[in-house]
């Protein structure tokens, strides 16, 4: 018999703080542990089988910390890691437990996004090669035309707090207007890496303004609670407390003095290894 647990949320960094934030304000009655990566992050520009193997060793622990459920709050994984987790390792390993990625509702939601039916995505270098989104709306909407832009020096841009220098400016413009030159009929933009919401603000400002921005909390917390709502056997595995905890692959200190740049409370946290 499983005994319930928090829903583990997932990121190589802070950046699965952006989910983590919606969807707790969607459903703040359940207990989250939220687990941070942040001594291997970047996870972009790492191979396939890297990211496949940190991301499995990440959702092992949240596991083994009493979660039943977990969100993997960052595309690089989702795109990477997420289906052989889903088609290998789980039936074989865990069969009552889910991990979920954030890919998908992200693509679901589209179709009342965009006029045009161009679509561009801003995301890692991993994400854009995995083809993962293109795949993903093809296969929701074959109408909607998709081009990717891999920025990879954004990430180590938030997690360094170098988000709002001066020297975000040049990276983001590049990034943004590579993008729109490549479809120049584009209407919407995803952001497609759970960093990207904390460079908002820049990348706004050289993003024409008849251009959408769109941001993935809303629709993963939308998505999790239909979720929940459709799967009452997981929704039982899902403790009711309120609480949220944090795990760190860094200093805790680091993580702490870090996060409260991305969340407004203090934050409770523990430094762990992977393996
Ligand atoms: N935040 C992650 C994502 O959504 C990964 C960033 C990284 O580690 O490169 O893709």
């Amino acid at each position: 018999m499983l005994q319930p647990g928090p829903i583990g949320i997932f990121d190589s960094g802070y950046g699965g703080l952006t989910i983590l934030s919606q969807i707790r304000s969607l459903l703040p009655e359940y207990d989250y542990l939220y687990l941070g990566d942040n001594a291997r992050t970047p996870y972009g520009t790492r191979s396939f089988e890297v990211v496949y193997e940190f991301t499995s060793q990440a959702v092992e622990t949240l596991f083994e910390m009493g979660c039943q459920l977990v969100i993997l709050a960052c595309n690089t994984a989702s795109a990477k890691a997420l289906r052989s987790i889903q088609q290998l390792d789980l039936p074989k390993k865990e069969p009552q437990k889910r991990v979920l990625g954030i890919i998908r509702p992200t693509a679901e939601a589209l179709d009342s996004l965009t006029q045009t039916r161009h679509v561009g995505i801003l995301a890692t270098a991993g994400t854009i090669k995995s083809q993962s989104y293109p795949l993903e709306i093809k296969k929701l909407y074959p109408d909607i035309t998709v081009s990717g832009e891999a920025c990879p020096m954004w990430v180590p841009l938030v997690e360094n707090n170098e988000g709002q220098s001066e020297g975000a400016d040049f990276f983001v413009k590049k990034h943004v207007d590579n993008l729109l030159q490549k479809d120049s009929e584009i209407d919407t933009i995803i952001l497609g890496c759970t960093h990207y919401p904390l460079l908002y603000d820049k990348i706004r400002k050289y993003t024409p303004e008849h251009i959408k921005i769109v941001t993935q909390g809303e629709y993963v917390s939308r998505s999790l609670k239909d979720y929940l709502e459709r799967h009452p056997q997981i929704d039982e595995l899902c403790t009711r407390g309120g609480t949220c905890q944090f795990l760190t692959t860094e200093s805790s200190d680091i993580f702490r003095q870090n996060a409260s740049i991305f969340l407004d409370e203090p934050v409770k946290v523990r430094s762990i290894s992977l393996k």
